[in-house]
């Protein structure tokens, strides 16, 4: 896709706050920290369009990027950030919830997981919601660049089984600091655009 326009619309902290243009919508996921809002800006070649932070928690509220006034990238909150308190929490997780599963509009969702960490308890927890929802999702297993060149293949092998059997997703390596995975990411999106059926993505 070659990417014409690109515009934050604006954060969503309750449903009713959705952009009024309704588009279909491209949904980042994963935990707090993982480095979802590095991906959306490595993926549109800009720094700062989506605030990134080394601290834990930054991106609270759903967060609007428009593309080509053609589709939403959408940045969701981190989950698993431990210093909220349990009402935020519930919050956080009451509007994921809705979000996810009150909205025709989303086409695919990237789910975003740490490959040094490998699938966590609550990224597990997670897809195996996503797959509950019949959401197309896409594993994208990102900081290669940190992973140790003699453990790199064994760690994403592992992910990648387990991945197939929690519910045959794929998982797409990538890296926002060396832009590995990245032309793979854009075709998985764009299929995902075009897709009309919730089936998982195949690559
Ligand atoms: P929250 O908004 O708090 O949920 O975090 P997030 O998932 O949006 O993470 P963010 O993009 O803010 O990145 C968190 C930290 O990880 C930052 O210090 C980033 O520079 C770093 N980071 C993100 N992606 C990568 C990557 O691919 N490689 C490396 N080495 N660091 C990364
Ligand atoms: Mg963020």
């Amino acid at each position: 896709m070659k990417i014409t326009s690109m515009q934050f619309v604006g954060s969503v902290a309750k449903l009713w706050q959705l952009p009024k243009t309704r588009l279909p919508e491209i949904a980042f996921s994963g935990r707090s920290n993982v480095g979802k809002s590095s991906l959306i800006n490595s993926l549109l070649n800009r720094k700062k369009l989506a605030k990134t932070s080394s601290t834990p928690g930054k991106t609270r509220m759903l967060n609007y990027f428009s593309i080509n006034d053609v589709f939403y990238m959408v940045d969701l909150p981190g989950y698993g950030y431990a210093k909220v308190s349990h009402k935020e929490r519930h919050a956080w997780k009451r509007l994921l919830e809705s979000y996810l599963s009150k909205n025709d509009y989303i086409k695919g969702v990237i789910q975003i997981i740490d490959s040094r960490r490998g699938i966590t308890k609550l990224d597990e927890e997670m897809l195996n919601w996503l797959s509950f929802l019949e959401l197309p999702t896409l594993v994208v297993a990102t900081k290669v660049d940190k992973l140790p060149k003699s453990k790199a293949r064994h760690l994403l092998q592992a992910i990648e089984k387990e991945a197939q059997q929690l519910g045959g997703f794929s998982v797409l390596p990538y890296s926002s600091v060396t832009k590995i995975g990245k032309n793979e990411l854009w075709k998985s999106i764009d299929g995902l655009l075009k897709l009309t059926d919730n089936s998982q993505v195949k690559n």
